[in-house]
């Protein structure tokens, strides 16, 4: 259907910031908000999709209409997505995945040392799901995020390439207006051996409606 070009399809969309625990009180996390996820699941489901939206956030109204599973850290996130993958037709990962995560996560809170000294954390590198999925793809559409403080279009590029996605969506967050946290956004969307192509600054809600019509256009919905 024209209206519904969503229509009978499966979109999986990953949202938020995720928490590695440190002890059971902290964690390390980033700025990431959900809200450009979230505006990308509200959108496939206004198009007609099946729509589940992974989110490692809880400070968001879920969208009417779509299935919610939630996750806190990177680990979590993986098994999520990987349990949901195989039936899925176009991804979205718009989660902002921790790089890193603490070695160990304490069992009881960790206390001040005696003697006030300074306190090392150890971390270790959590998995790319992205990565890890690429071998995996059979007819997904894969959009992959990218935030970058510099360099963005040559790191978009290598990150397009080497995350074996069929969309990129790059935002410089150093601008005001765009990225983490606020209603707006301005990014570039770059795909494989095509010139990328850089929106206005628009609502989450317009660039997610950019990012999905892109996909249907470059052949995210099979016949
Ligand atoms: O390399 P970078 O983290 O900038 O890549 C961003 C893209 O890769 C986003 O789509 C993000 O969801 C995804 N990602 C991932 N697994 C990670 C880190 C990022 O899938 N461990």
């Amino acid at each position: 259907t024209p209206n519904l070009p969503l229509a009978h399809q499966h979109v999986l969309v990953t949202a938020g910031g995720t928490r590695e625990a440190i002890d059971p009180v902290r964690y390390i996390s980033n700025r990431s908000s959900g809200k450009m996820g979230y505006a990308v699941a509200q959108v496939a489901r206004e198009m007609g999709a099946d729509v589940t939206l992974i989110s490692a956030t809880d400070q968001l109204p879920v969208p009417v209409g779509v299935h919610l599973v939630k996750v806190a850290s990177a680990a979590e996130l993986l098994t999520a997505v990987n349990a949901a993958f195989p039936t899925t037709n176009l991804l979205v990962m718009a989660a902002a995945v921790s790089d890193y995560r603490p070695v160990q996560s304490a069992d009881q809170k960790i206390k001040k040392p005696a003697d006030h000294g300074d306190l090392t954390l150890q971390l270790t590198e959590t998995p790319d799901i992205l990565k890890q999925l690429a071998p995996q793809k059979t007819s997904q559409y894969v959009v992959g995020f990218a935030a970058e403080t510099q360099h963005l279009l040559t790191n978009a590029q290598r990150k397009l390439t080497q995350k074996r996605l069929d969309l990129l969506v790059a935002n410089d967050v150093s601008k005001p207006g765009v990225g983490f946290n606020g209603d707006t956004n301005q990014v570039t969307l770059l795909r494989p051996n095509q010139e990328p192509v850089k929106t206005a600054l628009l609502s989450k809600i317009e660039i997610a409606r950019t990012i999905l019509t892109t996909a249907v256009a470059g052949g995210a919905v099979k016949a």
